[in-house]
């Protein structure tokens, strides 16, 4: 078979065709989606959350929202298809604890990440750590890890603000507003999960979320996003307590 400006490969050693993977050579998109789940597979495996990889929306309760979830994947796709802006940038799932949030986003992950969307995982304190010099996995630099979880099509930023309080350092601060400053900057659409409320409420004096994004950001922020609020029993806590 001649190929390549006529040269006979295969009398140079060259196989004339690529070695078919799965039988299915042909079409470079098969690939290049296995590398794509496999991004997303390894992001959860990094946080230790392979328990949720088998989530998909129809595993979801009602309370989960799986049709908010799935519209707006849908539009994330389309966007993704005709490389435009998505409309709504941002979902925010606020909640109680245990209520299924982590769940809930990433079902989400799971299906974008099957749709063609290049799709990371991370828990926003983990982020922190990571951030820090030599800290990360993989050997990853600092400015690695910035890279990964900026440029992706949609980011699971999961227990927004968990784990700080008022004391929160200004290193946490000015990295969480320039993670999330990016990723609205660029067009960048973003899940994120949170405990919190977004500004304290008088009378429960705890953090909310604007404590370390600021006003600004926050209003710019939730000037396109849905609000996915879940709310129901803690389901990690047994119904009827342990007899012992
Ligand atoms: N729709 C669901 N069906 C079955 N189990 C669920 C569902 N949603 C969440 N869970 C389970 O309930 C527990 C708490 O959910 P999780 O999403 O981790 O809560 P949160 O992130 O709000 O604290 C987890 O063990 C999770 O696997
Ligand atoms: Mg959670």
């Amino acid at each position: 078979m001649l190929e390549r400006g006529g040269a006979d490969m295969s009398k140079l050693g060259v196989p004339a065709q690529p070695e078919p993977e799965d039988g299915l050579w042909e079409d470079v998109s098969v690939p290049q989606s296995r590398a794509r789940r496999n991004l997303w597979k390894g992001s959860m495996k990094d946080a230790a959350h392979d328990e949720y990889l088998h989530f998909r929306f129809e595993h979801l309760d009602p309370s989960q929202k799986p049709n908010t979830l799935r519209n707006w994947l849908g539009s994330l796709v389309e966007a993704k298809k005709r490389e435009a802006r998505p409309e709504v940038l941002n979902l925010i799932v606020p909640g109680n604890i245990g209520s299924g949030k982590t769940a809930a986003v990433c079902a989400l992950g799971n299906e974008a990440s099957e749709q063609g969307l290049v799709v990371r995982f991370v828990k926003h304190a983990t982020y922190l750590t990571w951030r820090r010099p030599d800290s990360a996995p993989h050997n990853l630099t600092a400015h690695q890890v910035r890279e990964r979880f900026v440029s992706c099509d949609l980011l699971i930023l999961d227990e927004l603000c968990g784990e700080m309080d008022m004391t929160a350092t200004e290193f946490a601060r000015k990295e969480t507003i320039d993670l999330v400053d990016s990723r609205l900057a660029a067009g960048r659409a973003t899940a994120f999960s949170t405990n919190l409320r977004s500004r304290s409420q008088p009378g429960s004096p705890g953090l909310g979320v604007v404590d370390i994004l600021g006003e600004r950001l926050l209003s710019r922020l939730e000037a396109s996003a849905h609000l996915v609020r879940i709310q129901g029993p803690d389901r990690r806590r047994p119904a009827k307590p342990l007899d012992w």
